[in-house]
């Protein structure tokens, strides 16, 4: 039985019963506490401290302090009524240098935090890496080298026998084509290195890593716990239908999504993808047996989606009209794709600029369940930031992020009422948090955070959503 045929879906827009509604963040955006308790610096805590990298200087020393307040968090989620919640686990926090024994106090606190989840009805979900790779391995090559592959099955098998009698649902990695390009191409995130064959030797080791890791979990787990790996896949569309510009669309679903999902789901790399970026590499670094390794049985591809990639060819040496929307860089984080430019659609934008379009999560959900029928979707990340204004009163009414969620809950539903099997969908973010290279200056949360006080205060949309995930009936915001 697929998840759309648990309830009828039509009538004021119903979601199935057991549709997760929740709420996502990630350990380095949220905790702080970035020396305490034997954690020690990830690449993102270097990052961040090196000058110029992030906006203002801004770190993740004391973020939204949740290390020391997540039972208040925990609260919050269980009064709004959300059932389920995805956060990241901190590698240095578990297993500071990136190898050998376990911190103990580490493992206690998301041991805590579960607790408190499951006893407020709230499931956990778990990532095991979003983005924060232990600084000591950086050392050591990070993601180019293979060793890291393996390391972080190693750290996937410490956390699944620490947490695995309670936690079901495990997600290797957030969206790998940023630490790889972003992180080893443009250098715009962590660790800011800027070698296009050194991002394609991470894509191959972050793959890897994952399938290394899915076996790691199985082994340590019990057999009905859910696996799944959270991509940002990018909705390519063409600017014209000229043959170019479509070409130019093919180039960047092979290096922005196919480069994971023939690995991890269809066992190869894209004869394309191998193609275009011939010149730079002769992909020597896959060895033998390792696209039988990546591709692991899943039990959920989770989805994180946030805007449209537009894309046309441009002459080679031709003026770019603009960039892609993950930042300035004079690296690009396409490899392969030089020849392509990217736009940015006419319309409404978020604070981030990025454009606000819900047809194309719709497309995005048809077009992936098209392709593999039988794995069931969740999206694990949708969200906006927006200028938010703060009332006399500290209140923060914020209907354009109601607004945005609406729309895109709109187009889950619909997707759902087509039978695709989408299984829930996690809004980010929980809180306003330190959104990498921006720094505190965008704010993504359902929850105001004072970065004064770090006093929490539900937005006018939290209250919105929570009604949605009580009721799993889509209401137009504000309109009663
Ligand atoms: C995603 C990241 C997440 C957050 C949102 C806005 O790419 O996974 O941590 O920064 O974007």
């Amino acid at each position: 039985m697929t998840a759309s045929e648990t309830r009828p879906l039509t009538a004021i827009r119903s979601f199935p019963s057991d549709f997760l509604w929740g709420a996502a963040t990630a350990a380095y955006q949220i905790e702080g506490a970035a020396a305490e308790d034997g954690r020690t610096p990830s690449i993102w805590d270097t990052f961040s401290h090196t000058p110029g990298k992030v906006f203002e200087g801004h770190t993740g020393d004391v973020a939204v302090d949740h290390y020391h307040r997540f039972r208040e968090d925990v609260g919050i989620m269980s009064e709004l009524g959300l059932n389920a919640y995805r956060f990241s686990v901190s590698w240095s926090r578990v297993q500071p240098t990136g190898r050998g024994p376990a911190v103990q106090k580490g493992l206690d606190f998301y041991r805590a935090l579960v607790d408190e989840l499951l006893a407020a009805g709230i499931e956990p979900a778990l990532t095991l890496y979003h983005w924060d790779l232990p600084q000591e391995l950086e050392d050591a090559g990070g993601w180019p080298e293979r060793a890291t592959a393996e390391r972080f099955a190693e750290y996937a098998g410490i956390v699944a026998d620490a947490l695995g009698d309670r936690v079901t649902r495990w997600t290797t990695l957030n969206e790998p084509w940023c630490t790889a390009f972003l992180g080893y191409g443009s250098g715009v995130h962590a660790p800011g290195r800027t070698d296009q064959v050194d991002s394609l030797r991470a894509a191959h080791h972050l793959n890897l890593g994952h399938g290394l890791a899915v076996q790691a979990l199985r082994a340590a787990l019990p057999a009905d716990r859910q696996l799944a790996v959270s991509l940002n896949l990018h909705e390519v569309r063409p600017l014209t239908d000229s043959a170019e510009d479509r070409d130019a669309a093919r180039r960047i679903d092979a290096v922005g999504n196919r480069i994971w999902l023939g690995p991890m789901l269809d066992g190869a790399y894209p004869e394309d993808l191998l193609a275009d970026t011939a010149h730079l590499t002769d992909w020597s670094f896959v060895r033998d047996g390792d696209t039988a390794a990546v591709r692991q049985p899943l039990d959920l591809l989770a989805v994180n989606y946030y805007t449209p990639t537009l894309v046309s060819h441009v002459a080679e040496g031709a003026e770019k009209p603009q960039d892609d929307g993950h930042g300035n860089s004079e690296h690009s984080p396409w490899p392969g794709a030089d020849s392509v430019a990217f736009h940015r659609a006419p319309g409404e934008r978020t604070a981030m600029g990025w454009p606000v379009d819900a047809s194309a999560l719709y497309d995005l959900l048809s077009r992936v369940s098209a392709a593999y029928p039988d794995l069931p979707l969740v999206i694990s990340e949708n969200g906006a930031a927006y200028e938010d204004e703060v009332g006399e009163d500290g209140s923060v009414h914020d209907p354009e992020r109601a607004a945005y969620v609406h729309a895109h809950l709109e187009a889950v539903h619909r997707a759902l009422t087509d039978g695709v099997d989408v299984r829930g969908y996690f809004l980010w973010s929980l809180l306003d948090n330190f959104e990498w290279a921006y720094g505190y200056a965008k704010r993504f949360g359902a929850v105001r955070v004072d970065y004064d006080t770090l006093e929490r205060t539900p937005k006018s949309s939290a209250l919105w959503y929570g009604r949605v995930a009580r009721t799993g009936e889509l209401h137009a915001p504000f309109s009663d």
